[in-house]
């Protein structure tokens, strides 16, 4: 028989974790390995019955047996148990355990063990006479317990007592339903890293041009960040802990701009949801939607009514900028420009908008050219005039069905208008490669996260783990057992790291768990679950994904589910 055992500090309630085999039709648990020689039921099987809990927190069980021996297996639902030794001659007698047990992950770190057929660990009670049971469901779906006891059934075996009378009972329960509560309240549909609601104390600039000149940032659905972007708006995955498109954003608002507009898709709800109305940064944020997706120039001409003719910044959602933006906007109208650019040296300038210089001045700026003319890229944040749009009436789509942007560039260069530019170092860009996120994720906990310097330890350092060097640690996480976190690292709210070590530039979501890893440079997303001995270095993993060892499952071998363009590397 090979169960996997976990102790508890009773005696005589054991827990053992059965086999579970999933695929995408469902789950295999084999409850009796071993059938009749199976040593859990050496006294014999004399019934078998099904306990159903169908309201979430309202319990069932609360009663111990006099003589019954019986085994537990959750079939469906997730449930809080809790279990007290009463019987007065077991050296255990008074102690207590806590477990939560059943078939979904519950999504949150609540700071007790659970294990769940979700994560191939389904488990069996195993309990003895004389050990209160009692559980709660605390999702919304049913609870179905199979049981089998070694007595036929007795009503005069039961010692139904309150659950208010069995020590710390009810304060476990409690505590666990305020935390599912709350996070019920906070939570974000779908999981998206509700950690990058909360934005970082603002330290807004005064300047007054800021107040007259409003800001765009593009950021429509499209599928350039793959497989990431099939499920979510590129602009919401996140770096160093939170949505990609918060970094322009909270960039803009620091400088104190307050009115920005966000150019979304027609199905773009979530990202709405995600970003909100702006008042958490103290700014206005007004949703416009971009009828055709044929480009930047679109997104410009989607925005004509809310720009009104006044100079205003385009912001491209997928670029992080460091540099003053009151500085930008300053040179903008102390120099009286039409447009301003910014330009950053890149490797592969074929990949962007490149600019021919001549004296100091851009005499044409070229798309995507197979031969650059200089080793520039332009840099995804402009200030333009109403200009912008009589550009638009006068250019045509491209060859790959585009407005461009350096179109409108052109127009101003062969309209005499004054174009200046402004040469930045520290820019990061997606071009939609995986390889790209990990770039981001450490551009920015390099210089956006740890560089406001903040005391970011809001989770909770257990026993022997230790933390070295800036780590950010979100509300409700545990870090636990032999665990070393190096950082720069960001961890997200409600995970639990346990015997694992998370080496530099790695960022981990909300409600993840690590166990036994050993993990650098790496991204992870929402509610990931790790269990693995292979070391994982420059992965990105998404949201939900599940990698654990296919060493207990035979056939032994690697084994994986995995989504479109993906890519595996072992
Ligand atoms: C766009 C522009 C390109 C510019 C880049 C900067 O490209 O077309 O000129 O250099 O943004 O982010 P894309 O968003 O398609 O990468």
């Amino acid at each position: 028989m090979n169960l996997k055992h976990i102790k508890t500090p009773i005696k005589g309630l054991n827990l053992y974790l059965n086999k579970v085999i999933s695929d995408e039709r469902g789950s295999y648990c084999d409850m009796a390995p071993g059938g009749t020689e199976n040593e859990l039921y050496s006294d014999g099987i004399k019934h078998i019955h099904a306990s159903i809990a169908t309201k979430k927190f309202i319990p069932r069980g609360g009663h111990y047996h006099y003589k019954l021996r019986e085994n537990f297996f959750t079939l469906s639902g997730t449930a809080l148990w809790y279990f007290y030794d009463f019987n007065q001659n077991s050296p255990t007698y008074g102690e207590s355990y806590s477990v939560i047990l059943g078939h979904d992950k519950l999504g949150i770190n609540v700071g007790i063990q659970e294990f769940t057929i979700y994560n191939n660990s389904a488990a069996q009670i195993a309990i003895s006479p004389g050990v209160y049971h009692v559980f709660w469901p605390l999702t919304d779906m049913e609870t179905v317990v199979a049981g089998t006891g070694s007595t036929e059934y007795d009503s005069e075996d039961y010692n139904r007592m309150e659950i208010k009378d069995v020590p710390g009972a009810i304060e476990i329960f409690e505590k666990i339903k305020k935390k599912i509560t709350e996070y019920g309240k906070n939570k974000i549909p779908d999981f998206i890293s509700p950690v990058g609601q909360k934005s970082l104390p603002l330290n807004k600039s005064e300047n007054k041009l800021m107040k007259k000149i409003k800001a765009i940032i593009p950021a429509a659905k499209n599928n350039q960040q793959r497989p990431f972007s099939h499920t979510i708006n590129k602009h919401l995955i996140p770096l160093g802990g939170r949505p990609m498109i918060f970094h322009p954003i909270e960039n803009l608002a620091e400088s104190g701009i307050d009115q920005l507009g966000i150019i979304i898709g027609r199905e773009d709800d979530v990202l709405k949801q995600v970003v909100g109305d702006g008042s958490r940064w103290g700014i206005k944020i007004e949703y416009i939607i971009q009828q055709e997706l044929t480009g930047l120039g679109s997104a410009i001409i989607s925005a004509r009514d809310f720009i009104n003719n006044e100079p205003f910044i385009l912001y491209l959602g997928d670029n992080i900028i460091n540099y003053s933006i009151a500085d930008l906007v300053n040179k903008y109208f102390k120099e009286k420009l039409n447009a301003l650019l910014l330009l950053a040296k890149v490797n592969c300038p074929q990949r962007f908008g490149v600019p021919e210089i001549v004296g100091g001045n851009i005499v044409r700026v070229e798309e995507r050219p197979m031969r650059p003319k200089s080793d520039f890229a332009v840099a995804g944040f402009y200030i333009y005039d109403e200009n912008a749009f009589k550009a638009m009436d006068a250019i045509k789509l491209s060859d790959r069905g585009q407005y461009e942007i350096s179109d409108i560039h052109n127009y101003y260069i062969n309209s005499d208008l004054k174009l200046d530019y402004q040469e930045i170092s520290k820019w990061w860009k997606d071009r939609g490669k995986p390889e790209d996120l990990l770039e981001g994720n450490k551009f920015v906990l390099q210089n956006c996260v740890f560089a406001k310097k903040q005391e970011y330890m809001e989770g909770e350092i257990v026993g022997n783990a230790k933390v070295e060097g800036s780590v950010k640690v979100g509300k409700g996480t545990r870090i636990v057992g032999k665990t070393l976190i190096r950082g720069p690292v960001s961890i997200g709210e409600g995970c639990l790291i346990k015997d694992s070590y998370v080496g530099p530039w790695t960022s981990i979501g909300n409600a993840s768990e690590l166990n036994s890893v050993e993990i650098e440079y790496s991204l992870i997303m929402d509610n990931v679950n790790i269990y693995t001995k292979e070391k994982i270095v420059n992965s990105v993993i998404g949201r939900n994904a599940s990698i654990v060892s296919g060493d207990d499952n035979l056939p032994r071998g690697k084994k994986v589910i995995i989504g479109e363009n993906s890519v595996v590397g072992w």
